[in-house]
């Protein structure tokens, strides 16, 4: 079923626990909306921060909206479940659920969160799942609440589609408001409290909400893979991966998004969600083949740029390597399955010297991540003596280097492109050797 939103409804009193990235988005714009948030976290650092008015995550205007809503008393924060949870009707559960090395989903965060609720909710009120879960998470919540006899704690899913960077943005206008629950009417009127949004709601089923998160992701990361498949064949005929996707692009059948080719996809949800849902369709014994291809092409493109960097330089041993960019993309200095990373260690391993920079990231946290890079604070310290450079992230402030100075200080003359982002014409004045992916170059 699809409507819009009703704009009469009710202000509202919502815990939201966890205060990370989806927690933090959730309570500011709730908080905006008029609602009365009380955001609980058990991070006494994390819990500190927020308390003094600091926010840990890089997302823009997030502190200032956040001040805002506490300033006028919408928002306040705690980690006490029972001063957060008896006398609201709505706590959204925003903790994290990673996959553990088997693929699994890591649930032990949502456990815990859901028995901490499960103390102090009041009859009557509604647990909202906003953690990316696997299908069929919701019944396992149920259970672990006790749902049963009289007591009556009804359960939705609304899964979240921020993107890192641009998350108050998705969460204040949102393409869709996604609801999942048993009743309609539960779904209605959580798909109420983001009542002034005028955005489709699509109501379903639990499990229908859960995979409308997860199998989104898959079909954004094979939209990827699908054009580094592409790349690959325009590499090999002398096409030019850029102009397919923008004559693709324009049959609104196909759009312009997520077709851009290189290294590959990263971050903390589109790899962990097609993992999810790999071990979901194991456990029940459904064949997806697109899905593993999808991951094995996204291996494949963290290899090429080694392969490319072979070609040219031969054996890599002794080699001296630059990559610009560590963070899985542009706006954020978050490293969480970032190609330039799984670049780093497969370079580090071939017996290259790499050093790298990142406009977000600090020396520290770049060796915390990763022992064998040298860091430097910026391009042209790291390619100074390279023999080779690779772009592993389009940030902006390499769009405009200064080639010519860079070829100067450079050992060697290749440059790999590995986001198609740079301009090869200025590249190849300076005298250097341009390679992108799928770009006839
Ligand atoms: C993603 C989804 O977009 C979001 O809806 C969901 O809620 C969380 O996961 P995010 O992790 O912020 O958001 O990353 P996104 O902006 O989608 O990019 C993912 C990766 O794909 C990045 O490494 C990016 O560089 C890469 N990418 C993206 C490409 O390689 N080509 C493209 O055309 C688009």
């Amino acid at each position: 079923m699809s409507g819009i939103v009703n704009k009469s409804a009710d202000i509202r009193k919502i815990a939201v626990v966890g205060a990370g990235y989806v927690g933090l988005v959730s309570s500011v714009c709730l908080s905006e909306l008029g609602h009365e948030v009380i955001c609980l976290d058990i991070d006494r650092e994390r819990l500190t921060k927020l308390l003094s008015g600091e926010v840990d995550i890089a997302e823009p205007g997030i502190a200032e909206w956040m001040t805002r809503n506490a300033e006028a008393g919408r928002l306040s924060f705690t980690d006490d479940y029972r001063k957060a949870i008896p006398d609201v009707d709505f706590v959204l559960i925003c903790v994290d659920t990673p996959v553990d090395a088997f693929a699994e989903p890591d649930l032990r965060n949502l456990r815990a969160a859901v028995y901490g609720v499960a103390d102090y909710i009041s009859d009557g009120a509604c647990i909202v799942l906003r953690s990316t879960v696997p299908p069929g998470t919701s019944q396992l919540v149920s259970g672990w609440l006790g749902n049963s006899g009289n007591r009556s704690i009804s359960i939705a899913v609304q899964p979240e589609f921020f993107q890192e960077g641009r998350a108050l943005e998705d969460c204040w206008n949102p393409i869709r408001i996604v609801v999942g629950s048993e009743k309609e009417e539960t779904a209605l009127l959580v798909a109420n409290l983001w009542k002034t949004r005028e955005a489709p709601v699509v109501v379903t089923d639990l499990a229908t909400a859960e995979m409308i998160k997860q199998a989104s992701n898959a079909f954004l990361a094979t939209k990827i893979s699908f054009i580094n498949d592409i790349a690959g064949i325009c590499d090999a005929v002398g096409a030019d991966i850029d102009k397919v996707a923008e004559g693709m692009g324009h049959d609104p059948r196909i759009g312009f998004s997520y077709l851009k080719a290189g290294i590959g996809f990263g971050g903390s949800c589109l790899p962990k969600d097609l993992r999810a849902l790999l071990h979901t369709a194991a456990s029940k014994g459904v064949a997806v083949q697109q899905l593993e291809a999808t991951i094995a092409v996204n291996e494949r493109q963290r290899e090429i740029v080694l392969r490319i960097l072979s070609e040219h330089l031969g054996n890599l041993t002794r080699s001296s390597i630059a990559i610009l960019g560590l963070a899985f993309k542009p706006g954020t200095s978050d490293l969480r399955d970032s190609p330039a990373i799984a670049l780093a260690e497969s370079l580090a391993l071939a017996g290259a010297t790499v050093s790298a920079t990142d406009p977000a990231i600090s020396s520290e946290i770049a060796l915390r991540v990763s022992g064998i890079l040298k860091f430097s604070p910026d391009a042209y310290s790291a390619a100074n003596g390279a023999d080779g450079i690779v772009l592993a992230t389009d940030w902006e402030e390499f769009k405009n280097l200064d080639w010519q100075r860079i070829a100067d200080s450079m050992a060697g003359k290749i440059v790999v492109d590995g986001r198609n982002y740079l301009e090869a014409s200025r590249i190849e004045t300076a005298g250097l050797k341009y390679i992108g992916i799928g770009r006839n170059s």
